[in-house]
């Protein structure tokens, strides 16, 4: 786990080799998108929304993220298999470390944790735990309600401050790389040259980050209720879903038919 995260983090060093990231929620599509060849497949606490059926992300517990990080595990062999620490499972660094410590046992080979400069402390904790740890700033969707939506950052010379500090922080309290979310273009890009571990986007436009990350029903399009404009589905599985079920439906005989 620890060399996956290593190579993983020496990634900044080759920019023509994006990294390549998906969420992965349960063994099939862990299985597929491993055999795939995808490098890094995220448990993310999206699960609360997409396949566990909540309005945000911040109804999720480390019991349901236990559940699923042990369903990826068992479907992921090649790719480093990150899991998210979900809301109020890090409020202490002591916390931050007892719950990193229970997604590993569930099979996690490195944990995210959302925010900046006041994760630092924790980071620091778990990665001398000898876990890794991947950061995440930008949007961040454990606070979507203090934020009132899900809003693009890096718009005001404050936000860029903030983010390039955060950015710091983290790296030097050990994280292996890190997530932007929803950063504009060209503060994602700055963000990125200035660091030594890769950073890995979504929303953030293509080629500004070391590697892109996508929620996998975005990609699949199979949870057609919610798409994020930033999103590019490269399948409709909502729609074959569907169909499929009619046609089962129709091809159903009447009792009594030959
Ligand atoms: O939970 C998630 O899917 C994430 C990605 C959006 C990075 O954290
Ligand atoms: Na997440």
């Amino acid at each position: 786990a620890l060399e996956k995260a290593a190579a993983l983090k020496a990634r900044v060093k080759t920019p023509g080799n994006p990294i390549s990231a998906l969420t992965a929620y349960d063994y099939p599509t862990a299985r597929l998108l491993d055999e795939a060849g995808i490098d890094l497949l995220l448990v993310g606490d999206s699960l609360g929304m997409v396949v566990l059926g909540y309005p945000d992300t911040t109804h999720v517990t480390m019991e349901h993220m236990l559940h699923h990080v042990a369903a990826a595990a068992r479907g992921c062999k090649k790719a480093l298999l990150l899991g998210d620490l979900p809301i109020h499972s890090y409020t202490t660094p002591e916390e931050a470390v007892r719950n990193a410590r229970r997604l590993v046992e569930a099979g996690a080979e490195a944990v995210k944790l959302e925010g900046g400069i006041r994760q630092a402390e924790k980071v620091r904790a778990i990665t001398e735990d000898g876990i890794p740890v991947v950061g995440h700033l930008g949007m961040l969707p454990q606070r979507v309600k203090e934020e009132g939506g899900y809003k693009k950052k890096g718009k005001t010379e404050e936000q860029v401050a903030a983010l390039l500090e955060g950015a710091l922080a983290l790296q030097e309290a050990g994280i292996d790389a890190l997530v932007l979310e929803s950063v504009i273009p060209s503060v994602a890009r700055k963000l990125s040259e200035q660091l030594e571990v890769p950073t890995i986007g979504i929303g953030c436009g293509n080629g500004n980050t070391h590697g892109e990350i996508a929620v996998i029903t975005d990609l699949l399009g199979s949870y057609p209720w919610f798409v994020p404009p930033f999103a590019t589905p490269r399948a409709a599985h909502g729609q074959s879903t569907s169909e499929a079920a009619l046609a089962y439906q129709k091809a159903i005989k009447p009792f009594g038919e030959e």
